[in-house]
């Protein structure tokens, strides 16, 4: 009775794992969850102040492109990220995770191949399923730092279905920033083959060492081909907002992704006006956040890189970093540490990274951590992995 495409619809392999850790935590163990990239960091306060202030007698449906007073600051906000777009060219989502699906299809009909760079976000792999579109994965590796791969790897995997190239900077999984260089290679492939860049940036602001990570918008030649896929819910921890954008200077892009919108009515009202405020928020919110993730960030990496047979390089963006580790299949040893081990009654979780490739049997012995605990249960939690890898050998 089941659809194909459902039967085909990857489990995501951050929430897989779950089930183990509920199994760790009814035998009282405490798990410290390095797996998901839920933001512990307090949300803004002017969250609450504009739901507040904007309480209305009817919850009502809103405009499918999102309230004009929402997209007017959306639209002041990306200037400063030289990303000059008017409230007409950005569409409010419901999530960032809505906009990945507009994206893909608006540019994409079934069979359609989109090119990846893997590892990735794992959820573009549920929304192509969904789509029916298919990840044409170019590979990065932990050697090389999961660094943007050379033009020529690209061109080798284009065909005649190739619609797209879709990846985040920063990246999550592997918190690589890309250089202006490396977004140039993206732009040129795309350029000479006609393809549309599908540019998620919802970790935009969290680049660490005093750098700033660079929109694919900058790259002017490419403004017709380009979707950018943006969201509120990592940068001002408001992940149950569900407020995103999708943004195109394409009225091609932009109509029919309309259509979609006007499909499904409206993005919830009531955080819209919350996302006022959040977009209100001090800089110096920002600054303090960006600091913390870049604090967790040193110590994420101190301690990994302690580890015998660990091959991992510094993070420079976002709040994840992944490694490899000295074990022929992550997602085993990540079972048995719920499962079997522990320290003074704690485990540590992380999430395997072979879910994040679209290469069959890849990232096997890759893993994701989500640095989204204090600096301090950081380095327990790492220090019970260290000790957990020493045992599972
Ligand atoms: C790279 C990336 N894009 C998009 C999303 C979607 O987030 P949301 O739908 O909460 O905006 C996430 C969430 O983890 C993400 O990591």
């Amino acid at each position: 009775m089941v659809s194909k495409r459902a039967l085909n619809m990857p489990a995501s392999p951050i929430r897989r794992l779950v089930p183990y850790a509920d199994e760790a935590k009814r035998k009282g163990i405490h798990v410290y969850h390095l797996n998901i990239g839920q933001p512990d960091l307090e949300t803004p306060k002017e969250w609450y102040e504009y739901i507040e202030k904007f309480k209305t007698k009817v919850v009502a449906y809103t405009h499918s492109q999102g309230i004009l007073p929402l997209r007017e600051k959306f639209s002041e906000y990306y200037k400063k990220w030289n990303i000059n777009v008017s409230p007409d060219e950005i569409m409010v989502t419901n999530g960032g995770s809505e906009a990945i699906m507009f994206a893909l299809g608006v540019v994409c009909d079934p069979g359609d191949e989109v090119i990846v760079v893997e590892p990735f976000y794992a959820n573009y792999a549920g929304f192509a399923a969904y789509l029916n579109i298919k990840l044409v994965p170019v590979s990065t590796t932990p050697e090389n730092g999961y660094r943007m791969p050379e033009k020529e790897a690209f061109e080798k995997v284009i065909s005649s279905k190739t619609k797209a190239i879709l990846f985040s900077n920063p990246s999550n999984p592997t918190g690589v920033v890309y250089s202006k260089d490396e977004l140039q290679t993206i732009v040129e492939v795309a350029k000479e083959n006609n393809l549309v860049i599908i540019s998620d940036e919802v970790y935009r602001e969290f680049a660490f060492d005093n750098k700033k990570s660079i929109s694919a918008f900058e790259f002017e030649e490419i403004h017709n081909n380009l979707i950018i896929v943006d969201s509120i819910s990592k940068r001002y921890s408001a992940c149950g907002a569900r407020i995103g954008t999708f943004i195109t200077k394409n009225k091609d892009f932009y109509n029919a992704a309309m259509k979609f919108a006007q499909a499904r009515l409206s993005p919830a009202e009531i955080t819209q006006y919350g996302a006022i405020g959040l977009l209100n928020s001090s800089e110096e919110y920002m600054k303090n956040a960006i600091a913390e993730y870049e604090k967790r960030r040193d110590v994420a990496y101190e301690e990994i890189k302690k580890i015998p047979g660990v091959v991992a390089h510094k993070p420079e963006g976002a709040f994840y970093l992944s490694a490899k580790l000295p074990v022929d299949n992550a997602e085993e040893f990540i079972k048995w540490m719920l499962l079997n081990f522990n320290v003074d009654g704690k485990t540590t979780m992380v999430a395997p990274l072979s879910g994040f490739y679209a290469t069959p049997n890849a990232g096997l012995s890759e893993i994701r951590i989500a640095y989204v605990l204090s600096a301090e249960k950081i380095k327990d939690a790492i220090n019970i992995l260290a000790k957990g890898i020493k045992e599972f050998k």
